[in-house]
C-alpha cells in the first residue's frame, strides 16, 4: 500500500470517530433538535388557544353523547365520534378528568357541570370486587382533579375509600401491589406480578395519606416505588413491562412484555409511565433517589425519541420507520417534563426539560397529530395495544387526557413567569 492510500484510510477513520462521536453528543447535548421547523417557545396566548382548541371539541363531544353518561375511550379508524364506555375499565376517569381541565384552562362552567356529571358516574365501580391496580388512573384523573379544583371533602372521601380498595392489592412480602389479580388467576403472570404502569397509581395512595393524615398509604406507595427501582429498571435505565414474583419469597422470578414488541425491547408508553411515575414520586417525597430515577429514565426517552418528538409505539420495532406512533405517550411525558423542569433546581436540566416538553406539545399541536376537523378528538395516533391489534393508531381517550393536562400545566408556568 502506498502512502497516499494510507494517509487516505487514515483521515477516513478518523471522519467515522468523528460522526460516531458528533451523534452520541447529539444524545446528551442539552440542545434538543427538532428536524421540522417547530421551534419557537410557547407564549401565553399560544397556550390559551390550544386549551379553547380542547374546549371546542370537548363542546362537541358532549353535544354528541346527548345524555349518554357513558366515558368515551377510542375513535375506531374511519369513524368521527367517539366510542364510549360503562364505567368500569381502567380508562373510566380520564373523561371526567379531561373536563375537570378544560373547565381549570377556560373556567367555562357549562363544562363544570358536566366535569360534575360525568365524575359521579364513577363511583359505583367501588362497589365491585377489586379487579386492578387501574383504580388509581380511574379515582385520581376524576375525582383527583374534582378535589383539587374544588377542594369539596366529599369527593376526598371517595378518593379515601378508592385508596383503602387499592390498598387490598398490596403483597408485603414483595412490597409492591398486584396490578392484574385477574392474570394470578389465568396463571399468565402468577403468583404476583406488576406492571410499570402501577407507578401511576400511586399517586392515589399520596393523595389519601394527605386527606386522612395516615401515613400507611405512602409507605405503601415507597415500597412499591423501592422495589420497583431495584427490579423494574434496565442497566440503560429503560424499563421491563411486566415483572413475575414470587408471593411468599418476594423473589422476582420472570420480566417480560405484555405489550411492548418484545420482552427485552423499549415500549414507549411503559418508559413514559415511569418517567411521569417517578416525576410525581419525588414531588410527593423529596427523595432524591426518584429525582435521578426520573432523570435517568427521560434520558433513555429522549436519546430514542424520532425527529419529531412523538416516539413509535415501541423503540424497538423492527419496522421503523414504517410502523406506527403512539401520542398518547408524547403527551404523558410532554406533562411529566413540565413537572419535572419545575422541580429541577438547576440549569441547564431545568430548561433542557422545559424545552422538551414544549417540543412534544408544538408537535403534538401540528397537523400531524392534531384531529383538527378529522373527528371529536383532541389527538390522532395513539397506540393501545400493538400486539393483540387492539385501538391502534387512533384517538385514545388518554392521550387527550395527558395533552390537555400538560397544557394547564404549561399555562400556569407561563402566568406565573409573567406574574414575576
Ligand atoms: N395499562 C395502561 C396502558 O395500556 O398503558
Amino acid at each position: 500500500m502506498n502512502t497516499k492510500v494510507i494517509i487516505k484510510i487514515y483521515l477516513l477513520l478518523i471522519l467515522v470517530c468523528f460522526s460516531t462521536f458528533l451523534a452520541e453528543a447529539q444524545h446528551f447535548s442539552p440542545t434538543l433538535k427538532m428536524k421540522n421547523n417547530i421551534q419557537k417557545e410557547w407564549v401565553l396566548e399560544d397556550v390559551q388557544k390550544a386549551i379553547n382548541y380542547c374546549e371546542a371539541k370537548t363542546l362537541q363531544t358532549l353535544n354528541n353523547l346527548g345524555e349518554s353518561d357513558k366515558s368515551p375511550r377510542t375513535i375506531p379508524a374511519g369513524e368521527t365520534h367517539w366510542e364510549a364506555k360503562q364505567a368500569g375499565g381502567w380508562t373510566s376517569g380520564f373523561w371526567a378528568g379531561i373536563l375537570w381541565y378544560v373547565y381549570e384552562g377556560t373556567q367555562n362552567d357549562k363544562v363544570k357541570q358536566e366535569a360534575e356529571k360525568f365524575t359521579k358516574t364513577i363511583k359505583p365501580i367501588l362497589n365491585a370486587k377489586v379487579r386492578s391496580h387501574d383504580l388509581g388512573f380511574i379515582f385520581n384523573s376524576s375525582y383527583g382533579n374534582a378535589f383539587r379544583l374544588t377542594e369539596n371533602k366529599e369527593y376526598a372521601a371517595i378518593l379515601k375509600v378508592a385508596a383503602d380498595s387499592l390498598t387490598t392489592l398490596f403483597n408485603k412480602n414483595v412490597g409492591t401491589i398486584l396490578s392484574w389479580p385477574a392474570q394470578v388467576q389465568s396463571k399468565l403472570y402468577a403468583p404476583h406480578n406488576t406492571i410499570i404502569d402501577n407507578m401511576m397509581n400511586l399517586e392515589l395512595l399520596f393523595v389519601a395519606s394527605d386527606i386522612s393524615g395516615k401515613s400507611q398509604y405512602s409507605t405503601m406507595a415507597v415500597s412499591h416505588a423501592d422495589v420497583t427501582i431495584k427490579n423494574h429498571i434496565r442497566p440503560d435505565s429503560t424499563v421491563w413491562h411486566v415483572l413475575v414474583y414470587d408471593d411468599k419469597t418476594g423473589e422476582c422470578i420472570r420480566k417480560c412484555t405484555h405489550q411492548g414488541y418484545a420482552d427485552n425491547s423499549v415500549w414507549a408508553r411503559g418508559q413514559a409511565w415511569a418517567i411521569y411515575g417517578y416525576t410525581m414520586c419525588y414531588r410527593e417525597t423529596g427523595d432524591e433517589k426518584y429525582f435521578q430515577t426520573a432523570k435517568e429514565l427521560t434520558a433513555a426517552y429522549l436519546k430514542r425519541l424520532p425527529a419529531d418528538f412523538v416516539p413509535y409505539w415501541d423503540f424497538d420495532d423492527p419496522e421503523i420507520p414504517n410502523s406506527v406512533r403512539d401520542a398518547s405517550a408524547a403527551a404523558v411525558v410532554a406533562s411529566a417534563l413540565l413537572e419535572l423542569s419545575g422541580l429541577d433546581k438547576n440549569e441547564p436540566d431545568k430548561s433542557y426539560y422545559r424545552d422538551a416538553a414544549e417540543k412534544m406539545l408544538w408537535s403534538l399541536s401540528s397537523p400531524a397529530y392534531r384531529s383538527g376537523t378529522k373527528n371529536d378528538a383532541f389527538l390522532l395516533h395513539s397506540t393501545g395495544n400493538k400486539p393483540k391489534n387492539v385501538e391502534v393508531d387512533i384517538p385514545i381517550i388518554y392521550a387527550d387526557y395527558y395533552y390537555i393536562e400538560a397544557l394547564v400545566r404549561l399555562k400556569k408556568i407561563l402566568e406565573t413567569e409573567k406574574a414575576g
